[in-house]
């Protein structure tokens, strides 16, 4: 029997409340499905009601860079563990481009999530025209992500390869092409974490473009631990024939 892959959706800010309700209800019945353990990620004020509604671990999108304060707008990760969040993404490539995340930002954010007892999902990778440097890239994001980081045996991190080229293009990245990645976090994050700790507390995603029709690709593979889904993980249709 194959371990169970961790299925991560990223419902980003597609959904109404009303959407995230009903989507919630729905995905229930594939809580059980049995090769994945399932993950939704809505937006912050929809938390509540999809862990209210599916019964299922929610990840938040982003959490503050602070433990608390004069901070308008932003939400802390010890809220979020508060309000019953197991999870937070951290670094997302939308993010990083669309408002300017920093390295040093995220690897704040990836400290407050320890701090709060919840666990990162650090997003990272290369962009297209970044594809001929990508593992400098790559190293570089995890290694100023991950400064100065001292991690605790309870602690776990899940490291997500989300190539920014991959992300809603249809382009999904091989699989093989996946795994050399994963070994270049491997050499990057080992240094800082320390071998066991990297061998036992961390899992390795792919996100990209993952659907019905290459989900399976990645489903032998023992170094790819599960998905971080963003449009197929709307559709009902779709995250069915993925659980199949
Ligand atoms: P996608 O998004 O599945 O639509 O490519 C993935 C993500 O951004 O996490």
């Amino acid at each position: 029997m194959k371990n169970k892959k961790y299925f991560i959706a990223n419902w980003k800010m597609e959904l109404s409340y009303k959407q995230s309700v009903d989507l919630s209800l729905k995905m229930k019945e594939l809580a059980f499905a049995k090769n994945f353990k399932l993950i939704l990620s809505p937006s912050f004020p929809m938390i509540p009601a999809v862990l209210r509604y599916s019964d299922i671990e929610v990840s938040a999108q982003d959490c503050a860079a602070w433990e608390k304060g004069a901070y308008t707008g932003e939400v802390s990760a010890k809220v979020l563990k508060e309000i019953g969040c197991s999870y937070a993404i951290v670094g997302h490539s939308e993010r990083r481009n669309h408002l300017n995340e920093s390295d040093e930002l995220i690897n704040e954010k990836i400290k407050q999530t320890f701090g709060a007892g919840l666990i990162p999902i650090l997003c990272f990778g290369e962009k297209e025209d970044e594809l001929e440097k990508k593992e400098q890239v790559i190293v570089s994001q995890l290694k100023n992500a991950l400064k100065n980081l001292s991690v605790k045996n309870n602690d776990k991190i899940f490291f997500a390869y989300e190539p920014v080229w991959a992300i809603g293009s249809g382009r999904n990245c091989p699989a093989d092409r996946v795994i050399e990645v994963f070994r270049t976090v491997k050499r990057a994050a080992v240094n800082v974490l320390g071998a066991e700790f990297f061998d036992n507390n961390t899992e390795f995603i792919y996100g990209g473009s993952v659907d019905s029709e290459n989900i399976n690709e990645y489903f032998d593979k023992k170094e790819i631990n599960g998905f971080l889904v963003g449009s197929s993980s709307l559709k009902m249709k779709e995250m069915k024939k993925m659980f199949d």
